[in-house]
C-alpha cells in the first residue's frame, strides 16, 4: 500500500527515523550503565514498545491503568505507572496486572502510601513504590529539598504494610520550558539536565544519612527522565548512588517541539501528519490560505516557549526540509489554517506532511500509526489505549 491510498488525516512514522531514535537512546543509557525504561504514553503501541524491549529497554513506563494494561496484554513483563495511583478502582487493576506483570507504581503523599497500603495489605500482597520527587517541575512529587517531608514520607512507605519502597522518581518538566534570560538552549538543557540528576542523587544521599531503613546504593533505584532534560544526560555518582534508570518517552518520534528547544533536528523526527488540502483562498495582499483537513483534533494546539505556529509543514519529507514559507496559524477542530505569502505551489487535493508540535498528544487523538518506508506503508500499528 501506498500513503496515497490512506484516507486522511493519517499519521505516518519513519521507520529508519524511528530505529535511529531508538538505537540512539538505547546507546545513550548503556553508555551510562543506566536501564531504558521509555514512556509509553508517547505511542501507546505494543508494537512500538516490542521494537524498544528488542533493543535492551527493560520495560515500559505509562501513565494510566489502560495503558498498563494494552501493554501487559500484549506481553510486556515490567510495567512502572510513573504516576500517583489512587482509588479502590485503581488499585483492584493494579492487582490484577501483578498477574501478569511486574509492576510498581509512585507515590508523593502520606493520604496515597495509607490507601495504597491498606488496599495491598488488605488483598495479602506487597507492591514496589517509588517516592515522587519534584526536582523543580512544580507538579507532582516532595520538593528535591524538602529533607524532613522526604524523610517521613520515606518511612512511612518502607513502615507500610504491603508496600516495598524500591526508589525515587522524577520528571524534569521544567526542561520545556526553554532558556532563561541570556541563557543558550543547549545551556538551558544542560541546565536542567543536571538539575534531575544532581538533585535526585542528593536527595538518595539525604535519605540514607538519615538512616531510612532500606536505602542501600547497590539496590535503590532512581528513576529519571524528559527527552529534553536527557540531551545531554552524562551519568555521575554520589556515596555509591546513580542514576539507575532513564524515562524517556518523547524521543521515539521528537516533534517540532523538541527541534523548537534543540534537543532533536528536523530530520530525527519520525512522525507526521499526513493531511490534504481542502480549499485554498488569495488574499488581496497575495497572500494564499490554504485549509488542510488537520485541524487541532489532530495537530493539537500545544507549544513551546517562543513558538507561534503549529507545526512544520514539510517541502520534502524524504530529506525533511521545512516549507520555506507556509505557516499553519490558526486551527480550528477540522481544519488547520495555513498561510503561504507569495501563493503556494500546491492546491485542492494535494496531500502534505506535517510534524506536529507535539507528538505525544497527536497520536492520543488518533487510533492507528502508519509506518512508512518513504511512500510505502509497511506496516499498521494499533494506538491501543
Ligand atoms: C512521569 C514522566 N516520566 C517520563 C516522561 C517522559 O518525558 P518525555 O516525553 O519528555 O520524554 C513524562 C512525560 O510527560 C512523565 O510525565
Amino acid at each position: 500500500m501506498l500513503i496515497d491510498d490512506l484516507s486522511t488525516p493519517a499519521l505516518l512514522v519513519d521507520a529508519d527515523r524511528l530505529s535511529r531514535n531508538l538505537d540512539r537512546m538505547q546507546a545513550k543509557a548503556d553508555e551510562n550503565d543506566a536501564a531504558l525504561r521509555p514512556h509509553g504514553k508517547t505511542h501507546k503501541s505494543p508494537a512500538l514498545a516490542r521494537w524498544q524491549i528488542d533493543r535492551g529497554a527493560i520495560g515500559l513506563t505509562v501513565a494510566t491503568l489502560p495503558e498498563a494494561e494494552a501493554f501487559a496484554e500484549a506481553g510486556v513483563g515490567d510495567i512502572r505507572v510513573a504516576y500517583p495511583v489512587v482509588g479502590r478502582e485503581r488499585y483492584e487493576r493494579l492487582l490484577a496486572l501483578t498477574e501478569t506483570a511486574t509492576v510498581s507504581f509512585t507515590v508523593d503523599t502520606e493520604a496515597g502510601v495509607r490507601q495504597a497500603s491498606r488496599f495491598l495489605d488488605d488483598a495479602g500482597t506487597t507492591m514496589d513504590v517509588l517516592l515522587e520527587v519534584d526536582v523543580g517541575h512544580g507538579r507532582c512529587g516532595v520538593p528535591w529539598d524538602a529533607d524532613e517531608e522526604t524523610i517521613r514520607l520515606a518511612e512511612a512507605i518502607a513502615d507500610a504494610p504491603g508496600l516495598d519502597l524500591a526508589g525515587i522518581l522524577t520528571h524534569a518538566g521544567q526542561a520545556y520550558h526553554g532558556p532563561h534570560d541570556g541563557e543558550s538552549k543547549a545551556d538551558a538543557l544542560r541546565r536542567a539536565g543536571r538539575e534531575e540528576r544532581d538533585r535526585m542523587l542528593e536527595v538518595a544521599v539525604r535519605l540514607a544519612e538519615a538512616g531510612c531503613e532500606g536505602i542501600d546504593a547497590d539496590t535503590f533505584e532512581i528513576s529519571i527522565g524528559s527527552t529534553p532534560s536527557l540531551t545531554h544526560f552524562e551519568n555521575a555518582e554520589r556515596a555509591g548512588f546513580r542514576i539507575t534508570e532513564i524515562r524517556p518517552g518523547n524521543y521515539v518520534f521528537n516533534d517540532a517541539m523538541q527541534v523548537n528547544l534543540k534537543s532533536a533536528e528536523l530530520d530525527d523526527c519520525a512522525l507526521s501528519v499526513y493531511t490534504s488540502v481542502v480549499s485554498k483562498r488569495r488574499d488581496p495582499s497575495g497572500t494564499e490560505r490554504v485549509y488542510v483537513d488537520a485541524g487541532k483534533k489532530v495537530v493539537t494546539t500545544d507549544q513551546g516557549p517562543g513558538m507561534d505556529r503549529y507545526g512544520t509543514v514539510l517541502y520534502n519529507a524524504r530529506y525533511m526540509r521545512a516549507h520555506p514559507h507556509a505557516v499553519v496559524t490558526d486551527l480550528s477542530e477540522e481544519h488547520g489554517w495555513m498561510r503561504v505569502p507569495g501563493g503556494a505551489t500546491f492546491g485542492v487535493g494535494d496531500r502534505l506532511r506535517i510534524v506536529p508540535n507535539h507528538a505525544c498528544v497527536t497520536v492520543a487523538t488518533q487510533n492507528a500509526l502508519h509506518v512508512v518506508d518513504g511512500d510505502e506503508v509497511v506496516e499498521t500499528w494499533d494506538v491501543a489505549a
